[in-house]
């Protein structure tokens, strides 16, 4: 058996901010974000928390997807923002949903690569037979790690989830390729406050986010494309077979390079990185949901997903919808 994506929904925080907000705080401007990420603004948590806007997102796949949460039989959480270091995100959602069924757990520190490994995780449970219904979840909060003094970082990302219901069925497709490199995970770090005392806890902004853009930006540039074909090439594809590529939103110019190297029109490069910024595991599960909704995403396309980021991690699946 193979899995399908047969439901999907997505939950936004209300709170906007925009570019012209974020220059009342740091040394930036409109015009500069605009150009070199493509982000205009983002959604902050203000009342939502990781696990209610997973909740939300959930619920709303479960109803896409006309499925009971009883019938549910695991819950995974991709977040590096999980609201408590446990219980878990997932079991927060099986309580607020009512999965009574489900095995729940969280996925966490693939970052920006969660959800596409979730999914993955999701496929192999199902391949093994172990289980038939998965809701496979991209959730963060990531307002709570940035550092808001930081210009290089706070400008870039957002708060939200999104989420797919994946069921087994006989005729599904399933390739999926991801790597690792530990050794260059200083390019993106957060420091966990778990490892600090308790006079450091209350210190600094040594907990937040930090990163070297620049770096971060060539590793996807490069690796992206090469993980693309590798996964095609899994699957007996080539590049024109693919309907859309769903890529994380990290940032518009990412996309556009990746499109280039690739020598694939950027309109088969769907993004909405525009309104979000970058929501990292709850990224590509909410550029889906928006495509299944307006009627982009139709039966039998072929669709690759591929996440990068901390770790440095990253990988693609494709799959028929
Ligand atoms: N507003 C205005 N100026 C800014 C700024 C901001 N928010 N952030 C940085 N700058 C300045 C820098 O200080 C630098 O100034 P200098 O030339 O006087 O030293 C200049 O802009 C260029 O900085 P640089 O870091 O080289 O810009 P860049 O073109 O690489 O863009 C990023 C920076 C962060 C937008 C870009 O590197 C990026 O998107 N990287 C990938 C990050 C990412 O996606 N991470 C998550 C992956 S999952």
């Amino acid at each position: 058996m193979v899995g399908r994506i047969c439901g999907t929904g997505s939950s936004i925080p209300s709170k906007i901010v925009e570019n012209d907000d974020l220059a009342k705080i740091v040394d930036t401007n409109d015009e500069w974000i605009r150009e070199r990420t493509g982000i205009a603004r983002r959604h902050i948590a203000d009342t939502e928390t990781t696990s209610s806007l997973a909740a939300d997102a959930a619920k709303k796949a479960l109803e896409n997807a006309g499925m009971s949460a009883e019938e549910i039989d695991l819950i995974l959480v991709a977040t590096i923002s999980s609201d408590k270091v446990f219980p878990c995100t997932a079991c927060e959602v099986q309580k607020n949903i009512g999965a009574v069924n489900a095995t729940c757990f969280d996925l966490g520190g693939a970052a920006c690569s969660g959800f596409v490994f979730a999914y993955n995780t999701a496929q192999m449970y199902i391949a093994g037979g172990m289980y038939k219904n998965i809701l496979v979840i991209g959730a963060e909060n990531l307002s709570n790690l940035v550092d808001w003094t930081d210009r290089g970082t706070c400008i870039l990302f957002g708060d939200g989830a999104g989420a797919a219901v994946v069921s087994a069925v006989s005729d599904g497709m399933f390739f999926a390729s991801t790597h690792s490199d530990g050794e260059k995970g200083v390019a993106m770090e957060c420091e966990s406050r778990c490892q600090k005392n308790w006079k450091e806890k209350c210190q600094g902004n040594d907990t937040c986010m930090k990163m070297d853009g620049r770096a971060v930006f060539q590793f996807a540039v490069r690796k992206v494309p090469e993980v693309i074909k590798e996964t095609l090439e899994k699957a007996g594809l080539d590049l024109q077979d693919v309907d859309y590529f769903v890529l994380h939103q990290a940032n518009r110019r990412i996309v556009e390079s990746v499109a280039k190297r690739l020598k694939i029109d950027v309109e088969k490069f769907p993004t909405n990185i525009e309104q979000y910024g970058n929501t990292s595991a709850a990224s590509i599960p909410i550029l889906l949901d928006e495509m299944n909704r307006d009627g982009r995403l139709k039966k039998g396309q072929t669709i690759v997903m591929a996440g990068f980021g901390a770790g440095l991690s990253w990988g693609a699946t494709v799959i028929k919808w």
